[in-house]
């Protein structure tokens, strides 16, 4: 298995291109097909989420051509082979959930491995089926599957109980060819949802509300095939601005969506970082000390769950004491105990972890445990003494495109030492 070796204390300085946005990707891939024709994705990055989705479609009967240099993807669904996503790859990932709306409300039929537990916590499915449920579709479960059946959706009022974005993004999916309308209340706000619902107004759907709280979508009978930009990744754009502000470093992160990042802006100014707005992007520039700063993490547009791991590696060496407060997932501290293992002073409460900054971190061989996480560790690694091996970056390469020779051009001393 690959693995990232760091040696801390170098300064990051330079320019760096944010990549498009894996959670606005997958749900266009799963968009594509409700058409019957080629649609096309571009700034599409290179990570294996991706290219396990491109398995999931083509088990299902699509056709894909991929040119990754370019970032150009096409998908063209004609006929469903299988309406199935199997365990496989349901267990991989779990954003595989996204062809049960789209196809149902096209192939009538869709069965989709039930996902189960996982690193962070038990992330259940159930108000994407409960959804379904109350726009009449049947719903069987059986064999760790769940069988979705309607010959064709109505239009329903639902409410989720839990502000969910896959959730939100599946049903707004299964609703575009429903019959009537479909009102979605206490949607998901993220900006990945915005980006799937101007893509399906482009494609011919009448979709109001993305980007608040209530979603209203009236059924259409016909969608057509469009090319679709993705957003820039804003999650990989804050881990570079965490990794500028611990470095003490001068970054230019370019394409960076600034808008889409508030919270964290105004944590990493707390923390004593300065954020300048540029044409074109953002500059990060770090100070010294970091100040310890509070984070709770919140849906959209509050503090980004899938920032919190790196937010933590900052305030491991910050001037005093931070109260990190995971509110999203149930399990989000598997980071701790690597952390810790630097040398960093990490108590947890619940589901809050109470950080003391440390004078330095200690480089230390460490073991990813899911995605955000190998992203705190490598950070870490940036500003520890010594040299830091991070394995089982294969979370790693799921979500981020090319990290470390990112970081690198920054002036970071990391390889990739391929197994
Ligand atoms: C998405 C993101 C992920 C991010 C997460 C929260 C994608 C592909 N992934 O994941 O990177 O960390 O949002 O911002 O976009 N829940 C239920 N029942 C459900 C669905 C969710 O109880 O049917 C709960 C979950 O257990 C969790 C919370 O709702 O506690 C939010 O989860 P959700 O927004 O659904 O996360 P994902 O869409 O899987």
């Amino acid at each position: 298995m690959d693995k990232i070796i760091i040696e801390g204390g170098n300064r990051l300085i330079g320019e760096v291109e944010v990549s498009g946005a894996k959670n606005a990707v997958l749900p266009l891939m799963a968009a594509s097909l409700l058409v019957e024709d080629w649609n096309t994705i571009t700034n599409v990055p290179r990570l294996k989420d991706i290219e396990t989705f491109k398995v999931l479609l083509g088990h299902l009967g699509s056709e894909i051509i991929h040119d990754p240099e370019s970032g150009v993807l096409k998908i063209r669904t004609r006929s469903v082979k299988t309406p199935e996503a199997p365990y496989d790859l349901v267990k991989t990932m779990r954003a595989s959930i996204l062809v049960l709306g789209p196809l149902v409300s096209r192939f009538k039929v869709a069965r989709v491995s039930l996902p189960g537990g996982c690193a962070i916590g038990a992330r259940p499915v159930d108000l994407h089926i409960k959804g379904l449920k109350k726009m009449g579709a049947d719903i069987r479960i059986d064999h760790g599957y769940v069988t979705v059946r309607a010959e064709r959706l109505k239009g329903a009022k639902i409410y989720l109980d839990t502000t969910t974005v896959t959730g939100t993004e599946n049903l707004m999916l299964a609703a575009v060819h429903a019959d009537g309308a479909t009102v979605i209340e206490n949607a998901a706000l993220e900006p990945e949802v915005v980006c799937l619902a101007d893509a399906l107004n482009r494609m011919g759907a009448r979709i109001r509300g993305a980007g608040t709280d209530t979603i209203r979508i009236d059924g259409v009978t016909e969608l057509k095939p469009v090319e679709v930009r993705v957003i820039p990744d804003r999650i990989e754009a804050g881990t570079f601005m965490v990794a500028a502000a611990m470095t003490k470093g001068n970054v230019f992160i370019k394409d960076c969506p600034y808008n889409h990042l508030d919270s964290l802006n105004m944590k990493l100014k707390e923390a004593g970082a300065q954020i300048l707005e540029e044409e074109g992007g953002v500059r990060v520039l770090g100070d010294y000390p970091v100040r310890s700063v509070d984070v709770k993490t919140i849906p959209y547009p509050g503090f980004p769950t899938d920032m919190q791991a790196q937010m933590m590696s900052m305030m491991c060496t910050a001037g005093g004491l931070s109260v990190i407060t995971e509110t999203v997932f149930e399990n989000r501290f598997m980071h701790v105990g690597e952390l810790q293992r630097m040398g960093a002073d990490i108590t947890i409460d619940g589901r809050c972890a109470i950080v003391r900054g440390v004078r330095a971190l200690s480089g230390a061989p460490l073991m990813a445990t899911d995605l955000r996480a190998s992203a705190s560790l490598i950070l870490a690694g940036l500003v520890a003494e010594g040299r830091t091996e991070v394995s089982r970056i294969y979370h790693l390469d799921r979500g981020y495109e090319r990290i470390e020779e990112k970081l690198k051009g920054l002036g970071a001393k990391i390889e990739r030492q391929r197994a």
